[in-house]
């Protein structure tokens, strides 16, 4: 062997070593939409986020709206979020976290899984923008 394969492979062995102690932080989640991350108005659709470890409680947040917070315990490694009677407000990107008894941070987040909830009538009647309905606010129309 030669001092430079040695260099290499402490530098290899050196590397994953470091890695090994960036990994604590707990390995993201799985997130999925069933039966369909497309929906109609008024039914249901259950968000299912699975993480690496048993005995969990995991979180369902969507994107730009802090506000949103789900939360569960589960003694598996699953947990679902369902929704019923959907609106068309419960649209959006979601994505789910874990923790364990001991960790004391969320895990990563999962990927975003963007929901979509149609409206079957307006979808049949309305497939181009032309004729998408004016829409007044009543918040600002009153200003
Ligand atoms: C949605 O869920 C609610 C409550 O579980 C149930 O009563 C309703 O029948 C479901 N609707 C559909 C379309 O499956
Ligand atoms: C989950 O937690 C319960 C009580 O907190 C414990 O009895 C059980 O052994 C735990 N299961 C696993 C798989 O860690
Ligand atoms: C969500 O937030 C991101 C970054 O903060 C922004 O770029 C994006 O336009 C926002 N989307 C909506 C639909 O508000």
């Amino acid at each position: 062997m030669t001092t430079e394969f040695l260099s290499l492979l402490c530098l290899g062995l050196c590397l994953s070593y470091e890695d090994d102690k960036e990994n604590e932080r707990l390995s993201k989640p799985s997130l999925h939409a069933w039966p369909s991350l497309v929906a109609e108005v008024k039914s249901n659709v259950t968000l299912k986020c699975r993480a690496h470890s048993q005995n969990v409680t995991f979180t369902l947040r969507k994107v730009n709206d802090s506000a949103y917070q789900r939360e569960q315990s589960s003694a598996g490694d699953e947990a679902e979020f369902p929704f019923t009677d959907l609106k068309p407000e419960d649209a959006g990107r979601y994505f789910c976290a874990y923790k364990t008894t001991v960790s004391h941070e969320w895990s990563e987040s999962s990927q975003h899984v963007q929901l979509v909830v149609t409206d079957k009538h307006n979808e049949l009647e309305a497939p181009s923008m032309k004729t998408v309905p004016h829409v007044c606010n009543p918040r600002t129309a009153g200003r």
